[in-house]
């Protein structure tokens, strides 16, 4: 399977999932995209040997469809397969969305339903939940909704900030996001709980 990996900024889950593809030889990766040209994982990207692709969302204002007419340049081109988001933070127009329809995934960085959009694990501490945690589901024209495909909960510590609960969380994802996609590409649905 041809796998594409949207990044916004460091990019340590697209490493992960890279890192995991080329260990497991299930996958490759075709390319990183990142919708900054600045974004550090980029350079982690080319280091192991992935394509990359840059473009930059500004000069394109509020034209969201004249930015992923671009974007989809270069993914198109990588023929991939799939498409994960990784840390990538720009919302994508249902036209775009609906051109991967169920072959699409994103992880988010709270237990979906709960917490969609930002600021999650500060809100997860406003509303002294004693749980958290990430979330990778199926890309719908919906923001962070979609089919559920893998979980991972962790414990919120007293004297916990968004941060510290932050880095708790992150290194879940670097464990939940590599065994979703196993499965994903291997056509296994069942959701990974963690
Ligand atoms: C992190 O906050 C993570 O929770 C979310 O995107 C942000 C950056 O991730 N998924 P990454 O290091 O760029 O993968």
């Amino acid at each position: 399977k041809r796998v594409a990996i949207l990044i916004s900024g460091g990019g340590s889950n697209m490493v992960r999932l890279v890192e995991d593809m080329q260990a497991q030889g299930y996958a490759a990766p075709v390319l990183v995209a990142s919708n900054d040209a600045a974004a550090a994982g980029l350079e982690k990207a080319a280091r192991m040997g992935v394509p990359t692709a840059a473009i930059d969302h500004r000069p394109f204002g509020k034209d969201r469809v004249a930015f992923e007419a671009e974007l989809l340049k270069p993914i198109l081109a990588a023929e991939p397969d799939v498409l994960c988001l990784a840390g990538f933070m720009r919302v994508l127009t249902p036209g775009f969305v609906e051109q991967f329809a169920g072959r699409m995934l994103n992880i988010h960085p709270s237990l979906l339903p709960k917490y969609p959009g930002l600021h999650t694990h500060q809100r997860a501490l406003d509303a002294g939940d004693a749980e958290a945690g990430c979330t990778v589901h199926e890309v719908t024209p919906v923001l962070d909704d979609g089919p559920i495909l893998g979980q991972a909960r962790v414990p919120v510590e007293p004297g916990d900030t968004a941060e510290t609960l932050a880095a708790r969380v992150l290194v879940m994802e670097h464990r939940l996001y590599p065994a979703v996609l196993r499965r994903y590409v291997a056509g296994d649905r069942t959701p990974v709980l963690l």
